[in-house]
């Protein structure tokens, strides 16, 4: 089976247990660092925002709650069973967040029609990383962001004990609270096939963007990569 349909399969069937997972397995600090993908948004106070790779919406509710009402924000991803989730929460909360389905490697949207493009937990996934960075370049008007919130490479020290809670721990944790053993040991794998931060960052630049900026996060375990088209 092809990675992106795979990938899809994956989400379809853990979409309903992901959010609590992530924050039990993350102790919490997903909403952390997902705040600091946030306050950078701000910051650049865009009239439109799409995140793409959005599962059931965690960044998009949350950029939705720190932006103006005028300030449209779309959630994009390729697996309608966690859309159907971010939905749901949007119609019961009553908040202006649109869900709409859009696979990363050929993204329904316009060409520059992006100010800012957000993509948290995503860029590992892609099928064709290159294809999808140039993607996100493609989407992004001429001056615009994009935002990367990944895993990435820890600081030497800090490896065997990220080795033992991605590769050991985390399968099994994730596992029990799931149900799906499969779905987690594929997280440690990618995981540590992922590129490095200097690496994404080359990546990005190959893709079209400049003015790269790295904020490492828990020694280097996560990175928030910001880059100007
Ligand atoms: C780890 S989840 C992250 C969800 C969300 N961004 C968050 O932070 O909670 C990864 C998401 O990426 C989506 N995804 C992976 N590859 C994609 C692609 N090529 N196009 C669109 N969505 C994709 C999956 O369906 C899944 O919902």
């Amino acid at each position: 089976m092809a990675l992106g349909s795979a990938v899809k399969q994956m989400f379809s069937g853990i979409a309903s247990r992901y959010d609590f997972a992530n924050r039990v397995l993350s102790l919490g600090l997903c909403v952390l660092w997902r705040n600091r993908l946030v306050d950078a948004v701000a910051e650049l106070k865009p009239r439109n925002v799409a995140d793409l790779a959005t599962g059931s919406g965690d960044v998009a509710f949350a950029i939705r709650r720190a932006l103006p009402r005028e300030t449209e924000i779309t959630g994009y991803d390729f697996c309608e069973p966690m859309l159907e989730i971010g939905r749901r929460r949007a119609q019961q909360e009553a908040v202006g967040l649109e869900f709409k389905i859009g696979d990363c490697m050929q993204l329904p949207l316009a060409t520059g029609s992006c100010d800012v493009v957000t993509i948290a937990y995503g860029v590992r996934n892609f099928e064709n990383r290159a294809q999808g960075l140039s993607e996100l370049a493609r989407i992004t008007r001429d001056g615009g962001t994009v935002l990367i919130l990944e895993f990435s490479q820890p600081q030497i020290w800090f490896r065997p004990l990220h080795f033992i809670h991605v590769r050991l721990l985390l399968p099994i944790l994730a596992g029990v609270l799931t149900g799906d053993f499969g779905a987690y040991k594929y997280l440690g794998t990618s995981i540590a096939g992922f590129p490095n931060a200097k690496e994404l960052s080359s990546e990005l630049k190959m893709a079209g963007f400049r003015e790269i900026r790295v904020e490492s996060l828990l020694f280097g375990t996560v990175a928030l990569h910001r880059a100007t088209k």
